[in-house]
């Protein structure tokens, strides 16, 4: 009972708050669709913080789609073997996990030890935060320290298998029984940052400009 709680119940709540959450907001809250600057009371900090955590982040989600999406089976069928597949994720996977905590621990460190920071942040933005270095602390932590301490664990035949269930809609729940607990504990706060993502500053990774690198010029022209 605990195990479907955990391994299917809970994951699908989370998605299903995740894209109702984002309808509601964009319907009814778009005024506060941002990640409310707070550049102007401290910069230095934040730049690093940012730069780190960004840099990171995304490789160690490009990670997680490979490692996750793609059955080992698959990616063996075009050379990459399992030895070669652990090196990758052990090692770029540490690398940038740490760039990605290091930013983590940068950004949380400004928000609660800057008074005005402190002061100008919502609940929810020190929740993000703190929930954030949790997720990214133990990933690290699995990938790190488990990967050796526990080298007969295989992510890719037991988590990996579960995932790509509850996408195609079969969860099997058996696959996560003998996970070791830091990967669980990963993988529902994982989840459960999908769930607030719609209801926090999250929502401004959608709200990228990413149109304004190639937009045209806007011409400035002296008032007469
Ligand atoms: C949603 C479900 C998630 C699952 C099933 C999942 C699964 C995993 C697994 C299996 C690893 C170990 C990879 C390895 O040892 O090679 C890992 C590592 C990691 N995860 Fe996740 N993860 C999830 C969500 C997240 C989220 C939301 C974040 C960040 C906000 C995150 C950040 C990390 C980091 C930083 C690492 C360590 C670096 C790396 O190996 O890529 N994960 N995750």
């Amino acid at each position: 009972m605990l195990a479907q709680l955990l391994w299917v119940i809970f994951p699908y709540a989370c998605i299903a708050t995740f894209i109702i959450g984002h309808i509601f907001r964009f319907r009814y809250d778009q005024f506060s669709w941002t990640a409310k600057s707070s550049e102007f009371i401290e910069k230095k900090q934040l730049m690093w913080g940012s730069i780190l955590f960004h840099l990171g982040i995304i490789p160690v989600i490009l990670g997680h789609v490979a490692g996750l999406g793609i059955p080992a089976s698959w990616l063996r069928a075009i050379g990459v073997s399992d030895h070669m597949y652990h090196i990758g994720a052990v090692y770029i996977g540490s690398i940038f996990g740490i760039v990605t905590l290091i930013g983590m621990i940068l950004l949380t460190a400004r928000r609660i030890t800057n008074e005005s920071v402190r002061k100008l942040s919502s609940l929810s933005d020190i929740l993000v935060n703190i929930l954030l270095l949790f997720i990214v602390f133990i990933g690290c932590y699995s990938t790190i320290v488990t990967n050796f301490t526990m080298p007969h664990f295989d992510y890719r035949q037991t988590i990996s298998e579960w995932f790509r269930g509850l996408l195609i809609l079969r969860p099997q729940v058996a696959y996560m029984a003998d996970v070791p607990l830091q990967f669980k504990l990963h993988v529902i706060t994982g989840f459960l940052i999908f769930a607030l993502w719609p209801f926090t500053r999250l929502v401004h990774v959608w709200s990228v400009p990413v149109n304004y690198v190639g937009r045209s010029h806007i011409l400035y022209r002296k008032h007469k």
